[in-house]
Formats: structure tokens, C-alpha cells, sequence
């Protein structure tokens, strides 16, 4: 099977970026990779350290690897923000593709040496390595835009250099979770072409790209739910980052999680006496296939890319 930098170095070329779709369930793993299949579209698995937790890790590995058999589209199993060489090793062993070491939090020296150790060591297997540097918080009005929290483009080359690292995580102004911004969204651009120039033909990745559809808040709240607020980055925005920058990674678990939980509230509410999980859960399964043909379609541009 072609790896995941021959795809990396492929959506560089070709203007189009792998969706990384976060997944903690069966039911979600099912959604992304049908979907993959189904266009054609090249995929990565991602899981955190607390999916991993929650699944069990032989769960995750044993179901991919089933999946990976039952499917034509290459398939990615990652690990997400994993916080410690412990745990990026585990994942290694355990026959993942792919693992991210974010050691942003920790001053640059620290961050460095960590993300060398994990790249070291993962590279003696083949296994690809994202690293991370500047922290990801949203704009939000009244923030000081000299905040920084972005990305420095001259310490993401000297980054680069000293660990190694086969792509990069970027802060240009998304952030994890629903709640990204107060007004309208906005992403520096401006940094991401610095960082560029700095780093020409180098893989880049954004985290926190969900957009959160309105219409699955509206059915969740419509069902009983309650989701104030939420609000995602414009998608007209992440889709300028991959059709005219090197952004070749796109991380969504937020949208995905609100079409589950919208189509889970749905079910539920239109069929008050079912408490069967496979039935309730068919529609939650649904509307994700649904996000992650969008995306693929409308945001990644990775139909058709095997
Ligand atoms: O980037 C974070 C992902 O959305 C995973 O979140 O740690 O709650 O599983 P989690
Ligand atoms: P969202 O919360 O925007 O979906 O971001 C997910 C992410 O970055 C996973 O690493
Ligand atoms: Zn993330």
C-alpha cells in the first residue's frame, strides 16, 4: 500500500488534503471508512488518547485492520495529540501509521527534544510523525492579534530541522471544540504563507477545522438538546488553506460528533419506545456519512484520489 507521505506529497501537487476524521465508536469508524470507500478518497483514522482509552487499544487496532482488508481506499490509523513518548511509542508498537506528538504546550528546547525522541524512534519503523508547534486558541474579538499563540514561522523551520518531524500542526487561528469564535472566524493567512516560505513543499496540518453546521444544532436542540452559541471556522476559509496552501491534513472530530448526537436525539425522540442501540444509532451513523462526504466533497477535494 502507497504511504501516507506518498498522499501527502500527492495532495501537495494536486491542490486536495486527507481528512483526519476523530472517531470513538464503531459506529463512527463505520461512517468515515464506508464513505471513503465509496468516493474513492484516501483517509486517516485518528483517535486521542482518551478514545484510545475509552475503546480499548486492541479494540481500535483489531477493527481497522478489519476495515483496512474490506476496503480498496487506503486507510490511516492515527494518533492524535499524543501527550507523552509512552504513549506515541504504544501506538508505534501497536502497528499504528501514523502519530502525533503534540508537545506544544512545553517552551520550544522541550518541545523539540520530545517530538526528535518520538521521530527517532518512530522513524526506525516507517512510521510517520506529525509535531506541533504554537498553541491553538481562536480569535476571539477583543483578543490582541499580536497574541503569541500563533505559529512563529522562523522557529517552525528551525523545528523542522532539529526533530526531523515528517509534517507540522500550525496555529493560524483555529481552535478544538464548538465554542471557536465570538464573531466571525478568521485565519492568518498571512502567517500560513510565511510559514511557507520558510518551509516550501513541507506537509502542513489544521486541527480545530470543524465548521459546525447549523442545522445539526438545530436538531439537537430541536430534540431536546442544548447547544448555545456554537460556533465553527467559516469552510470557505479551510478550503483556501487546502487549495492554495500546503495544509494536506485536516483534522474534524467536532462535526462529527454533532451529527452523531443530532441523529442519535432524532431517532430517539420520533421513536420514544425504541431502546434498541442498533436502530437509534443507524441515524446518528447516517448524518455522519453525510458530514464526511461534504467534507470530502466540498472542503478536501479527495474524491477520486487513490
Ligand atoms: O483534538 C482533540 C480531539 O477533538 C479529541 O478530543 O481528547 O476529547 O477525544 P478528545
Ligand atoms: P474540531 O474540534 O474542530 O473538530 O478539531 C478536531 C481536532 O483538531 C482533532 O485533533
Ligand atoms: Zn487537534
Amino acid at each position: 500500500m502507497k504511504n501516507l507521505l506518498y498522499y501527502y506529497k500527492k495532495a501537495l501537487k494536486k491542490g486536495f488534503a486527507l481528512g483526519a476524521f476523530n472517531f470513538s465508536s464503531l459506529e463512527v469508524l463505520k461512517a468515515i471508512t464506508y464513505t471513503a470507500e465509496k468516493l474513492k478518497s484516501p483517509v486517516i483514522v485518528a483517535v486521542s488518547e482518551g478514545a484510545l482509552d475509552y475503546m480499548g487499544s486492541d479494540f481500535v487496532v483489531e477493527n481497522v485492520k478489519i476495515v483496512k482488508k474490506n476496503c480498496k481506499t487506503p486507510i490511516f490509523l492515527h494518533l492524535d495529540h499524543g501527550k507523552s513518548f509512552d504513549v506515541c511509542k504504544k501506538a508505534v508498537d501497536l502497528g499504528f501509521d501514523s502519530v502525533m506528538i503534540d508537545a506544544s504546550a512545553l517552551p520550544f528546547e522541550e518541545n523539540v527534544s520530545l517530538t526528535k525522541q518520538v521521530c527517532d524512534y518512530a522513524h526506525k519503523k516507517g512510521i510517520f510523525v506529525e509535531g506541533e508547534l504554537g498553541q491553538l486558541a481562536g480569535i476571539e474579538d477583543n483578543v490582541d492579534v499580536e497574541n503569541n499563540h500563533f505559529t512563529d514561522p522562523q522557529k517552525a523551520k528551525e523545528f523542522v530541522k532539529l526533530t526531523n518531524v515528517d509534517s507540522l500542526a500550525v496555529a493560524i487561528g483555529t481552535s478544538h471544540g464548538a465554542y471557536k469564535y465570538q464573531g466571525e472566524s478568521k485565519l492568518r493567512f498571512d502567517i500560513l504563507q510565511e510559514i511557507e516560505k520558510k518551509l516550501s513543499g513541507f506537509p502542513l496540518v489544521l486541527h480545530g477545522a470543524s465548521s459546525v453546521n447549523e442545522n445539526y444544532v438545530e436538531i439537537i436542540n430541536k430534540n431536546g438538546g442544548s447547544i448555545n452559541n456554537a460556533k465553527g471556522v467559516n469552510e470557505e476559509l479551510t478550503k483556501m488553506a487546502v487549495q492554495m496552501h500546503n495544509v494536506v491534513k485536516i483534522n474534524i472530530d467536532t462535526d462529527l460528533r454533532m451529527a452523531f448526537t443530532a441523529g442519535v436525539r432524532q431517532s430517539l425522540n420520533e421513536k420514544p419506545e425504541n431502546f434498541d442501540q442498533r436502530k437509534y444509532c443507524l441515524l446518528g451513523q447516517k448524518y455522519v456519512e453525510n458530514v464526511v462526504e461534504h467534507k470530502i466533497k466540498n472542503l478536501l477535494n479527495s474524491e477520486n484520489k487513490l
